[in-house]
């Protein structure tokens, strides 16, 4: 029953439906086991010796705290426990090869949105599982259709376990009394229609057209061709804006944008965008690079970086059309054609 079942009994379940689903439980009860330590670990603040200035950069040039660091050696000590053939972090520069035997390759975002941390708000973790190919090199250049799990967990108000197994969304919180994920939603489902959107503004300037006549379309709202009211946030930090976006729909944009650097977008293919991908079309969301689906899309190198744009089908899909047909931005962006333009008052 929703609420009693523990993600124990979960995976034990799943893992009766075959022989790589053993390997695959094992490691989501791993990373399940890390989640417990890491939510002790942010949710101390200032209480806690570790620091949370930037100590460097990971090989993506990205400011590294002591906290990504310490979270990522976390995730490596419960791992550590069980047999993967491949590992790989945000926070290292190459694939760790381990177990030759190993059945799963695992990819992670040890801390997503750790710049949120000296201010209170949600970070998280993020995985995605896949089975090992062949040759380890080919471990993490599948494509996202190829994943046999991906989750995510959030360190909020909640700490909750976001897992799909490729049947649908499931959510588990932290039981903080017994230290037990149990399941609080089944089928998880994203409104096909959005009346919220996510993007940093404060890049505008440098968005493409198709990006900015889109955005431009939700703030003219009822006045508009979208025809109805949209809502804004930004938190940040991609797993508080998938676990809302699951919620309650919506749509996330990480898109492409002409500053240097940003010709692909800021996230990760292999440890955010194919996981967050996988998530939001076994909810009925899709996941777009605005030309393309993330899930067809596989990794040249293991920090490449994709443009994301996710959320409720309906607004993925308008982005792609207006990605796609150039004819549509001009008419979009013609008075004549607004709602309230040169015919309409
Ligand atoms: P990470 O902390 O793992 O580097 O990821 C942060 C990501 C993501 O969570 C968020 O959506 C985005 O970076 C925020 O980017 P801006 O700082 O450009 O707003
Ligand atoms: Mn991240
Ligand atoms: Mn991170």
């Amino acid at each position: 029953m929703t609420g009693q079942c523990s993600l124990e009994d979960y995976l034990q379940r799943y893992s009766e439906t075959g022989p790589l689903a053993v390997a695959v439980a094992a490691a989501i009860d791993a990373i399940a086991v890390a989640a417990v330590d890491i939510a002790e670990l942010t949710g101390k603040g200032l209480l806690s010796e570790t620091s949370t200035l930037a100590t460097g950069r990971n090989s993506d040039g990205d400011l590294q705290r002591d906290l990504d660091v310490r979270a990522d050696a976390i995730i490596r000590r419960c791992l550590g426990k069980i047999p993967i053939a491949a590992f790989a972090s945000e926070e290292a520069r190459d694939v760790e090869i381990r177990d030759p035997h190993g059945r799963i390759c695992v990819a992670v975002d040890p801390l997503d949105g750790s710049s949120n941390i000296d201010i209170n708000m949600t970070v998280g973790t993020i995985f995605s599982i896949l089975s090992a190919p062949d040759h380890f090199a080919d471990c993490f250049r599948q494509p996202g259709t190829a994943q046999l799990a991906a989750g995510f967990v959030t360190y909020g108000p909640q700490t909750s376990l976001v897992l799909t197994v490729g049947d649908g969304v499931d959510v588990f919180t932290l039981d903080r009394a017994s230290g037990c994920f149990r399941l609080v939603r089944r089928g998880m489902l994203i409104p096909m229609h959005a009346d919220e959107f996510a993007i940093n503004a404060s890049n505008r300037r440098h968005w493409d057209a198709p990006v900015r006549t889109f955005i431009d379309e939700c703030l003219t709202g009822i006045d508009g061709p979208a025809n109805h009211d949209f809502n804004m946030r930004w938190i940040g930090s991609l797993v508080a804006e998938a676990f809302r976006i699951l919620t309650r729909g919506g749509l996330f944009l990480y898109p492409s944008d002409a500053r240097p650097g940003y010709g692909d977008g800021r996230l990760r293919l292999v440890y955010e965008a194919h996981p967050m991908a996988l998530i939001v079309e076994q909810a009925g969301g899709l996941a777009s690079t605005g030309y393309q689906r993330i899930l067809d899309l596989s990794a040249l190198s293991l920090h490449q970086r994709v443009p994301l744009i996710m959320g409720s089908a309906h607004e993925v899909r308008r982005i792609e059309e207006l990605h796609c047909d150039p004819l549509l931005i001009a008419s979009a962006t013609a008075p004549l054609f607004a709602r309230r333009g040169f015919f309409r008052v």
